[in-house]
């Protein structure tokens, strides 16, 4: 049997978040999530103090206290999630602490820039949420830049006859829930644009880390990419 997945359009993606904002520490517990996974995803960002970070698909902002730990009060954050819903919990967080280096944006990640060029890239439990995510990926990648890293953590079907059997049951509740695609492999999609990807699985394969950096000589012009985009932006 061919299971498939049907992409939703991004207004459909966004209203499911609104919804499901308030749960998201219980879906942490429902699909098991390992407690330190995204302190380990955040150490793989290599950050130090100063410097700046992309929080893609950021959602309530649970990441931000390692990020913020990572590149201390002088270094910038930037949040992007297209939920206004799971952004409004992210502010809440920010208020909350009184965080004062961190920059939230509601849209569509691939409709964004930052800035300045980003020292790290971090996809936490959203790359799979995302259809056009080959297309965000480089999108993020030429932010990067060069011995910048970029990080996706998320949670995968184990391999061999677990992941099979896992997979109906995946597929019906990522459907019904995070609207989470199974079936795609986000680390080979790095590994498209860059070897090596340094790839850590925990919990019996079903969770990972996978880690790039962006090597200095390919990503010299797109460094200056990015300086130039950052310079039309801020000219607009
Ligand atoms: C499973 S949540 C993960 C939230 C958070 N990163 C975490 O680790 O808990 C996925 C997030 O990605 C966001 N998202 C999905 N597609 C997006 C897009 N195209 N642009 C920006 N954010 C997006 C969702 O709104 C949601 O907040």
């Amino acid at each position: 049997m061919t299971y498939q997945w049907v992409d939703c359009d991004r207004h459909t993606v966004s209203g499911r978040y609104d919804r499901i904002a308030e749960f998201i520490p219980f879906f942490d517990r429902l699909l098991f999530l390992p407690g330190d996974m995204r302190r380990k995803a955040v150490v793989r960002l290599g950050l130090r103090r100063g410097d700046s970070v992309l929080d893609i698909g950021c959602g309530t902002g649970v990441n931000f206290p390692y990020l913020r730990d990572a590149v201390g009060p002088a270094g910038r954050i930037y949040g992007v999630d297209i939920s206004p819903g799971m952004l409004r919990k992210a502010r809440q967080r920010r208020l909350r602490h009184g965080w004062t280096n961190i920059e939230l944006t509601e849209c569509d990640v691939v409709d964004y820039t930052t800035p300045e060029p980003l020292d790290g890239v971090l996809f936490s439990l959203s790359y799979n949420t995302m259809p056009h995510h080959r297309t965000v990926l480089r999108h993020a990648w030429r932010q990067l830049r060069p011995g910048g890293r970029l990080v996706i953590m998320d949670a995968k079907l184990p391999p061999g006859w677990s992941g099979r059997l896992l997979l109906p049951f995946s597929l019906w509740l990522m459907k019904r829930t995070m609207l989470g695609n199974p079936l795609i492999h986000p680390w080979q999609e790095l590994a498209e644009i860059v070897a090596p990807v340094d790839m850590r699985e925990c919990l019996f394969s079903s969770y990972y880390v996978c880690c790039a950096t962006k090597p200095a000589a390919a990503a010299a012009s797109n460094d200056n990419d990015a300086r130039a985009v950052a310079r039309q932006i801020a000219a607009e």
